[in-house]
């Protein structure tokens, strides 16, 4: 009897031990970042065609961040707390009439830090939302994201810079 209540008991011992590790393995989705159109604007840049990133990332970009992440730039950090949202928000660009304005929205990319949550992905969280939608385009977000931010490791996998 006392043999089979300590093998039932580390049973159940591994299944909740496996069940709380696959829960720390499962990366949380980063959300849609609401509000960030009030955020602090950190840059804008235009990619034009001919550029080599032009087939992803070409048209008119500009660059939000929310409190947390924006104080960083100020300063000049390289360390990101978390809660630091970074959002590439992404035009379009049609010239007419010699001018270069903001055409339809092709993409809303995301950085969400959470050191933890994130950590195969240098602690930030990569998504990409479609157009005006809600719609989810990162599948993975090494190879999509991560691996070219990963040049900017020194400065936290964040490219842009405060300018003031
Ligand atoms: C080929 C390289 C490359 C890839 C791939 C890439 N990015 Fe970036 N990303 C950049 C560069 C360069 C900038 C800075 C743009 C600027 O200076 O205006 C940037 C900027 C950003 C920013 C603003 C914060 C920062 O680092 O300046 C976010 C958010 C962002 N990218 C998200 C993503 C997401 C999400 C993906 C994957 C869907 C992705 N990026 C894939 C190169 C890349």
């Amino acid at each position: 009897m006392k043999t089979y209540l300590v093998v039932f008991l580390g049973l159940t011992a591994v299944i909740l031990l496996g069940g709380v590790m696959n829960m720390g393995t499962d990366t949380p989705l980063v959300p849609y970042p609401d509000g960030y159109r009030s955020w602090t604007h950190v840059k804008t840049l235009l990619l034009l065609p001919g550029h080599p990133l032009y087939e992803g990332f070409g048209g008119m970009h500009h660059i939000y961040a929310n409190d947390k992440a924006a104080e960083v730039l100020r300063k000049g950090g390289n360390h990101f707390p978390d809660g630091s949202i970074l959002v590439f928000d992404l035009f379009e660009a049609p010239q007419q009439d010699n001018a270069i304005s903001e055409g339809a929205r092709k993409v809303t990319a995301v950085m969400l830090k959470r050191a933890k949550a994130y950590k195969e992905t240098g602690g930030w969280g990569f998504e990409a939302f479609k157009g005006n939608s809600r719609e989810r385009i990162v599948t993975d977000p090494v190879t999509q994201c991560y691996n070219c931010h990963a040049g900017q490791a020194q400065r936290d996998y964040v490219f842009s810079q405060w300018r003031p």
